[in-house]
This record gives structure tokens, C-alpha cells and sequence, in this order.
């Protein structure tokens, strides 16, 4: 196809994905299936790069990817699967490996950050060699463009300084992806301490919304927002962190401009805000809760789509595994 290819691979979640993975990534996700051809892995090989429990592993890898369905992921515009059952990920890793300098991947600051956090006799050579298993989950499949936060830049870089060395080395074979921004990207903030991002390692669940969590649950959360001492409903992401988030999340969902949102409350307190965009956050979240736990009621549904997946995603990564193969002198 004419479409670029777009990469991104996320890993099992272990429990709930979050406001935050929803709006800032999972809506365009589902958005950009209308202009790109997308690849969308949970990436289980990288998830044991720490240590795992198993069982815990398993259910995980199942709960997101069935999120990202519940979500509008769409198997049959997108393909959508679990990095392990596609061989040609750990095997292209292993190619791309004896080509990565040691000093090269030594340099990645992800790994120094977390093995020092670590310490050398818990850290694995799987997690010295993540960025390399990254490179070759992007290169299976030709890929142009790959969404990257700033945690995975460096680890952009080091795919595509792969590429081009083996190209230069073995033969035009790999297309060198670039970084993709998406236009308008969300960034929500903690619902307790709004300067902070709202993210799974959060120290407390009570500014996090869960995609799982029990409606009344979510509407709670809400309503117990950290906000300020004023009284006034202005976006001032500055002077007003938690008011501005609550209206960003608001904005985001409902598409209706900032400015649209400030005139509608303009007189209003900050508890018909809060109730108000609770109704909104559930109504959002709702069918997506709801769709979610179908498909883990139905494992041999949920496995069927899993498997479609894979084999779309096998039969153009075992195209590129061959070349590669075949270049290298297997
Ligand atoms: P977390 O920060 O909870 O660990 P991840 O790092 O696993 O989440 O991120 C998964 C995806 O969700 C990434 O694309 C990331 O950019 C997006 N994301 C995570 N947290 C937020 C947030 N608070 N606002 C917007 N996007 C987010
Ligand atoms: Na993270």
C-alpha cells in the first residue's frame, strides 16, 4: 500500500491502562487508522527484560491487548499482536545484535538509569540489549514512522543508525523510520498532584482513571480532584495545574474548544466541572469497560483475533527475516 507504516509497540499493562494512555495515545492510535497502515504489538519479549511473574505476564499481555480493541483498534485495518508469537523479532534481534557496538549500546541512558537503579546482579544482558529487540521490531516491517516520547528518542536514534549500517554494509534492505509527532497529542495530568503525569508508577492510584475502574469509582476520582482556592474556571495551566487538566480531559473527549468550555462554566463553581465531566469521563469510558471485559469472557475469540494478527504481522516480517538472511549469508 501507499500508506506509510507506523510502528508502535506497547507493553503489557499489569493492571488497568489509564486516562492518560487512552487520550494521549490510544485515541490517535484508533484515529490513524483511516491514514496509515498500522502495526500495533504488546511487546511481551521486552516485558521480561525485568524480572516477571508468569501467570501475571500472561493474563497482562491479554487484558491490554483486549483494551486496545475495547478501545477502536481494528483488527482488520490494523495489525494487532503479541510480539512472541512472531519469531522473527528475537531472530532479527540477534542479526541486528552483532552489528551494535558494544560502547554503542552502553551509551543508551534508559539502561544505565535502570540498571543503576538495579544494581549490576539484577540487571539482565535482555535489558542491555532492549533497544536492539526494539530495532528489529520496527525494521520487520518497513517502517516510516514511529511515535516516540522522549524516553524512546535515543533508542530511535540507535534504529536507525542500524539501518543504515546495514544497508551500507549488506545491501539496500531496511527503510530508516523517522520519528512521528501527531498534530494534537494530549497530556493529562495527575487528578491528585496536577503537575505530575498521570502514569501507572504514580505513588498513589488516586489521581489515576482507570479504562477498568468501577464507574462510581471513576466518578469519585473526579470529584476528589486537587484544584485551587479560587473560584473562577480558567485555563491557566501555570497558575491553575488541576483546573486546566479537568478541562483539558474535558476538551479532549468531547472536542469542544477551551474557550468554549471557560464561557459555558463562566459564573459556575468547580463542583458542577467536576460533576459534570465525570458524567463525560464514564459515558467515555463506559462501552470501552464494558467491551473490554467481553473479550476476556470470550478467550477463544479473543485469541482468534490475536492469531489473525500474528499471521498478518508473521507474513511481512518473515519476508524482510528472509532477506536479511539471505544478505548476511545464511
Ligand atoms: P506510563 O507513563 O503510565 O508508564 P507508558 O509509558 O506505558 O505509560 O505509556 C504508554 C503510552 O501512553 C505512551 O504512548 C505514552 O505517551 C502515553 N501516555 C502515558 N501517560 C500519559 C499521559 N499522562 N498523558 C498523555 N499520554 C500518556
Ligand atoms: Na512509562
Amino acid at each position: 500500500t501507499a500508506r506509510p507504516v507506523v510502528f508502535s509497540g506497547m507493553q503489557p499493562s499489569s493492571d488497568s491502562l489509564h486516562l492518560g494512555n487512552y487520550l494521549g495515545a490510544l485515541v490517535n492510535w484508533v484515529k490513524l487508522q483511516d491514514e496509515v497502515d498500522p502495526i500495533y504489538c504488546v511487546v511481551d519479549l521486552h516485558a521480561i527484560t525485568v524480572s516477571q511473574d508468569p501467570a501475571e505476564l500472561r493474563a497482562s499481555t491479554r487484558r491490554t491487548a483486549a483494551q486496545y480493541l475495547a478501545a477502536g483498534v481494528d483488527p482488520l485495518r490494523s495489525t494487532l499482536f503479541v510480539q512472541s508469537h512472531v519469531p522473527a523479532h528475537a531472530e532479527l534481534a540477534w542479526v541486528l545484535g552483532t552489528i551494535t557496538g558494544f560502547g554503542e549500546a552502553s551509551r543508551m541512558t534508559q539502561f544505565k538509569d535502570k540498571s543503576a537503579k538495579q544494581g549490576a546482579d539484577a540487571t539482565t544482558v535482555g535489558l542491555f540489549t532492549y533497544p536492539v529487540l526494539m530495532a528489529a521490531d520496527i525494521l520487520l516491517y518497513g517502517t516510516d514512522l514511529v511515535p516516540v516520547g522522549d524516553d524512546q528518542r535515543q533508542h530511535l536514534e540507535l534504529t536507525r543508525d542500524l539501518a543504515g549500517r546495514f544497508n551500507s554494509r549488506f545491501g539496500e534492505t531496511f527503510t530508516v523510520p523517522e520519528a512521528y509527532i501527531p498534530k494534537e497529542s494530549a497530556r493529562i495530568y495527575d487528578l491528585q498532584e496536577p503537575t505530575a503525569k498521570m502514569s501507572k508508577s504514580a505513588a498513589s492510584d488516586a489521581g489515576l482513571i482507570r479504562l477498568l475502574d468501577e464507574p462510581a469509582r471513576t466518578a469519585k476520582k473526579i470529584k476528589s480532584a486537587v484544584t485551587d482556592t479560587e473560584r473562577d474556571i480558567r485555563y491557566d495551566p501555570a497558575a491553575k495545574p488541576g483546573i486546566s487538566n479537568l478541562l483539558d480531559i474535558y476538551a479532549t473527549i468531547t472536542g469542544t474548544p477551551i474557550a468554549d468550555l471557560e464561557a459555558q462554566y463562566a459564573g459556575r463553581g468547580y463542583g458542577d466541572l467536576k460533576k459534570e465531566l465525570a458524567d463525560v469521563v464514564v459515558g467515555a469510558l463506559e462501552p470501552i469497560r464494558t467491551r473490554t471485559f467481553e473479550l476476556l469472557d470470550d478467550p477463544a475469540e479473543l485469541d482468534r483475533i490475536l492469531a489473525v494478527g500474528a499471521d498478518k504481522a508473521a507474513e511481512r516480517a518473515e519476508r524482510t527475516l528472509a532477506t536479511v538472511y539471505e544478505r548476511v549469508g545464511f
